[in-house]
C-alpha cells in the first residue's frame, strides 16, 4: 500500500466540513474530543457516523446520547477480516464518509482500494516504538514505564492493513515523569492526543497532507487570490 510518486489524497481543499466517520470500540473519548472542536469551531467536520465493535462500550451509549447515529459490528459475526471490513467500509459508503477515523478502535481492518488514505488512526505512544498488536490502553503506557522510556506522545497515521503501520502524519512527545503511573502518563499523552489528532484532520481536510511511499508530509498552505493580494 505505498505510492512511489507524490500522492495528494486531497487534491482540492474542502470548502465544507469534512465528513467523518468514527470507528469505536471503548469508551470514545477521542470522540468526545472531535465533538467539542467541532462545537467550539476549532474543528470544521461533521459525524454522520460512528460504528462501534462493542456493543455494551461506553462510546455507544455517549455517541448516541450526543444525537449520532451509532451501528454496532461485531468482528465475531464475521468469518474474517474482509467481511468484517466490507461491512463496515459499505456503512461509510452509504453515510458518504470521507475519512474515516480509528479512535480506540481495536479491531484490524482491511482498508479497501477506494478508502486508501481515507483511514486515519491514532496511537497513544511514539511509532515504531510500544506499538501493533496488543499495544492498547493502558497496556501501552504500562510498557513505556516499564522500559525507562523518557519520552513517549501520540501518533496520527493513515491506517494501511496491519496494526500501527501505515504513513505518519504527526506526532507529538510528552516528558515520562519519574513518578508517573500509566493513569497519570495516559492523561498527559491524552492531552496532547486531543489537540494531535484534530490537527491531522484540519490538514487533510485542508488538502495539505502529501504521501511518498511510507512518508507523509504537510505541505505549505495554498496562498488563496485574497492572502496574495495582502501581501504584494
Ligand atoms: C485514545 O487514547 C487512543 O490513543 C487510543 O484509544 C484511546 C481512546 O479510547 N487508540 P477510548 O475510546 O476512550 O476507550
Amino acid at each position: 500500500m505505498t505510492s512511489i510518486t507524490p500522492f495528494r489524497p486531497v487534491p482540492v481543499p474542502f470548502a465544507r466540513p469534512i465528513r467523518l466517520g468514527v470507528l469505536i470500540s471503548g469508551g470514545g473519548s477521542t470522540l468526545l474530543n472531535f465533538l467539542e472542536k467541532i462545537d467550539s469551531g476549532e474543528l470544521s467536520a461533521e459525524v454522520p457516523l460512528v460504528i462501534a465493535s462493542r456493543p455494551d462500550c461506553a462510546g455507544v451509549s455517549r455517541a448516541r446520547s450526543a444525537g449520532l447515529d451509532c451501528d454496532v459490528v461485531e468482528r465475531k459475526s464475521f468469518p474474517g477480516t474482509v467481511e468484517f471490513s466490507q461491512a463496515i467500509f459499505s456503512k461509510c459508503r452509504r453515510a458518504r464518509v470521507e475519512l474515516v477515523t480509528l479512535a480506540g478502535f481495536l479491531n484490524l481492518i482491511e482498508v479497501p482500494d477506494d478508502f486508501r488514505y481515507r483511514v486515519m488512526n491514532i496511537h497513544p505512544a511514539l511509532i515504531p516504538s510500544f506499538c501493533g498488536q496488543g499495544f492498547y490502553g493502558h497496556k501501552v503506557h504500562e510498557a513505556v514505564l516499564a522500559h525507562g522510556a523518557k519520552v513517549s506522545g501520540c501518533t496520527v497515521h493513515f491506517a494501511d492493513n496491519q496494526y500501527d503501520h501505515g504513513p505518519i502524519i504527526l506526532q507529538s512527545c510528552v516528558a515520562v515523569a519519574d513518578d508517573d503511573t500509566p493513569q497519570t502518563l495516559a492523561a498527559r499523552v491524552f492531552a496532547a492526543e486531543c489537540q494531535t489528532y484534530p490537527e491531522a484532520i484540519r490538514l487533510y481536510a485542508a488538502g495539505r497532507l502529501e504521501i511518498t511511499g511510507q512518508r507523509a508530509r504537510v505541505v505549505p498552505a495554498r496562498r488563496t487570490a485574497a492572502s496574495k493580494e495582502e501581501t504584494e
